[in-house]
């Protein structure tokens, strides 16, 4: 018998319970993939989960350097290093050779079966340039987001406490855990609940996260109420007690590209240590060269308890981990933390490769040199006093990691984020156009350039003359 309230859609196949039921096969080709007669990006369109955003529909077929083919033969200026990955630019050959070298190899020396060598000749090469001293052991996952979590298990096994505090504006992933401690956005985690318990956020030092505050707002007044509101938070939402960590982007990513002041994260330092608190550095994205030094936190020579990586960290290939003191590490027992792929052979060579050609080539030298000429480019604009370069409000970041906030002076100024029409989108449209690849971010009006830390003197400079004509484009239809 039907329960009441069933379904119709039960109902209907319950007679055949009990009963064997043909189910028609599909017809199988080999030579006929489904909806061929699509052309390549509308056959992605058709079998791609739609929940992936896209920036464009171009489909990209090979990656040299600072530029991408498509397809269709289209060449691309790449300004975003695939979000911050390729940082020694796409299909490095030194990087794709060790990796080629490797899967004739081994390419799958499972953890929790043995030790990998690639794995162990990748940390011989990674411990040398961690930010502290302190960082001498090394747990690798895959993605940036399984490496948060991995800290947070971390965080939690070895403090017994159970609450994460994260900045207001943070990204850190998209699985459920990541998604909760992500700020930036709504959408990560917007009908997907429920999400982890226990995360906290408080604010970021960042002008846009205050009412009334302008880009002119002096660091340490930005500082000193973001100090405020985590002690706030230590004393109305989390205690000390129960707080296991403070988790933040040294350059808030994902909310703005906004570097932490160093005097914000020597408190940060001050107030865990005083609280038997861990500080966790996520440099997922504004690490391994990206700012200028291996990894921000080396600018303030701040020592995180965990530091999180992944992207740039073996240039394209799925790898990520997160570095801590022995001490620290060895309080989790032996089987709770692993996985299948967790350092990869293939990607781990891909790594040590990577490494070994930022030291080769002076990677940082040049991420100095391009960095000069793109502030110095934006400057320029900004005070040219013409209609584009009044559209420029705010120019902040490190190295090659460049935030550009966007504002119309002819509309009434008011801090909340959708308060004016975006024009990010809209510049970002018109550099596709003319085969440039940029990306925005956060819930602000802002752009940030993320190129390959290898970008030449001549490609950054085409960048910047695409950049100015689509902001002229922009600022000329308004
Ligand atoms: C700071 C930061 N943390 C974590 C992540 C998540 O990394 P993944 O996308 O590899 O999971 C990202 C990705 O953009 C990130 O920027």
């Amino acid at each position: 018998m039907i329960p009441r309230g069933c379904s119709s859609a039960l109902r209907n196949i319950a007679p055949t319970l009990g009963r064997p039921v043909r189910v028609p096969l599909r017809s199988f080709s080999t030579t006929q993939p489904a909806s061929s007669d699509l052309d390549t990006a509308a056959f992605g369109e058709q079998h791609i989960a739609k929940g992936i955003g896209r920036l464009t529909k171009h489909v990209f077929d090979e990656g040299k350097g600072t530029f991408i083919t498509t397809d269709k033969g289209v060449k691309l200026l790449d300004l975003t290093a695939g979000i911050g990955v390729v940082n020694l630019g796409h299909c490095h050959p030194k990087v794709s050779a060790a990796a080629a070298a490797q899967c004739s190899k081994i390419t799958h020396a499972q953890v929790n079966i043995g030790f990998s060598s690639a794995q162990i000749a990748l940390i011989k090469e990674l411990i040398p340039i961690l930010p502290h001293p302190s960082l001498d052991t090394i747990f690798f996952w895959n993605s940036g987001a399984e490496a948060v979590e991995a800290a947070v298990k971390l965080a939690r096994a070895a403090t017994k406490k159970p609450n994460i505090i994260v900045m207001q504006g943070s990204y850190h992933g998209r699985t459920n855990a990541t998604a909760s401690m992500t700020r930036s956005k709504t959408i990560y985690g917007e009908g997907h609940g429920p999400l982890m318990s226990g995360v906290f956020a408080t604010a970021f030092p960042y002008y846009s996260q205050f009412g009334g505050a302008s880009p002119d707002t002096p660091t340490d007044e930005l500082v000193e109420q973001a100090l405020l509101q985590l002690k706030l938070t230590l004393q109305q939402q989390t205690s000390p007690s129960d707080t296991a960590a403070i988790i933040l982007e040294p350059v808030l990513g994902e909310g703005g590209y906004v570097p932490a002041p160093p005097e914000f994260l020597h408190d940060l330092r001050k107030i865990c240590d005083e609280n038997n608190i861990l500080l966790i550095a996520d440099e997922v994205q504004c690490g391994m060269g990206r700012t200028g030094h291996m990894w921000f936190m080396e600018e303030s020579g701040v020592r995180p308890d965990i530091l999180v990586f992944a992207k740039g960290i073996a240039n394209g290939f799925p790898l990520s981990g997160i570095a801590s003191s022995k001490e620290l590490m060895d309080r989790q027992k032996p089987g709770s933390m692993g996985g299948t792929y967790a350092g990869n052979a293939v990607a781990c060579a891909a790594a040590t490769a990577t490494i070994q050609a930022f030291r080769e080539e002076q990677i940082l030298d040049n991420v100095a040199a391009r960095s000069k000429q793109i502030f110095s480019f934006l400057n320029d604009l900004k005070s040219s006093n013409t209609k584009a370069g009044n559209l420029i409000e705010d120019i902040r970041g490190k190295g090659l990691m460049v935030g550009v906030q966007l504002s119309n002076p002819e509309l009434e100024r008011d801090s909340s984020a959708q308060s004016q029409p975006q024009l990010a989108p809209k510049i970002v449209q018109e550099c596709v156009k003319r085969n440039m690849l940029l990306l925005s971010t956060s819930v602000f009006d802002v752009l940030r350039f993320i190129p390959p830390l290898t970008i030449s003197e001549e490609e950054l400079s085409q960048a910047c003359s695409i950049f100015k004509e689509s902001l002229e484009a922009v600022a000329k239809d308004l």
